[in-house]
């Protein structure tokens, strides 16, 4: 999947004012400050495209942008949202931000799959595990998509690997589809875009 082009489209926290769900979608879903804006620049490789910080909480609405609106190609949509979970958010705008996330999620027949982000340095955690217990409930199609994963070498990466094969055993059949990717140098941009190209094409 090649990207010629990308726009913003629209903000908001009310999921009945994003664009119309005639279009695939993929959404970026994850614990604030995991790096789901900073993939989606990657992804198109505009660095400014979605705003990033290293400060938890910036990304605070539904963001929508618009891939390849340009004839004879097929339009598709990228979607940043709000983290969730991280403990230096406060708890009133982690509600805030719970209560956007769950609304889009019940409300996009489009959305071909969501993209879980997780920092792969870090041992599994229960919040990540209990959102994709609740995807897999709601049968939302979900992939896991390991993030910073530059900060780890090889045995590193395994290790985390093998962590997260453990705890999703005890809940799912089979481990998710996965990618490794890092913001900083690239890695997995073409395996994630080369997924959304299938799933478009499906
Ligand atoms: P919120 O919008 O606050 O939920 O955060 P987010 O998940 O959108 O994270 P964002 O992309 O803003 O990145 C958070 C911090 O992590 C920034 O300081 C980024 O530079 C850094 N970061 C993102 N991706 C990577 C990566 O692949 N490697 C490294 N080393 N840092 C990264
Ligand atoms: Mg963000």
């Amino acid at each position: 999947m090649k990207i010629h082009q990308a726009e913003f489209v629209i903000s908001n926290t009310d999921p009945a004012k994003c664009p119309k769900p005639d279009r695939p979608e993929y959404a970026f879903i994850g614990r604030s400050n995991v790096g789901k804006s900073s993939l989606i620049n990657r992804l198109v490789q505009r660095p400014d495209l979605a705003k990033t910080s290293g400060k938890p909480g910036k990304t605070q609405l539904i963001n929508h942008f618009r891939i390849n609106d340009l004839k004879g190609e097929t339009p598709w949509y990228l979607v940043d949202l709000p983290g969730f979970g991280f403990a230096k958010v406060p708890k009133t705008i982690r509600d805030q931000f719970a209560t956007i996330i769950t609304g889009y999620l019940t409300s996009r027949p489009n959305l071909q799959c969501i993209f879980v982000l997780i920092d792969m340095r870090i041992p599994p955690q229960k919040i990540d595990l209990d959102f994709m217990t609740r995807l897999g409930e709601a049968e939302l199609p979900f992939a896991m998509v390991f993030t910073k994963t530059e900060k780890l070498k090889s045995g590193g990466r395994q290790l985390a690997l093998e962590a997260y094969r453990e705890a999703m055993a005890e809940i799912f059949d089979t481990f998710p589809t996965y990618f490794v990717t890092s913001a900083v140098t690239g890695e997995g941009r073409d395996e994630v875009l080369t997924y959304i190209e299938e799933l478009n094409s499906e």
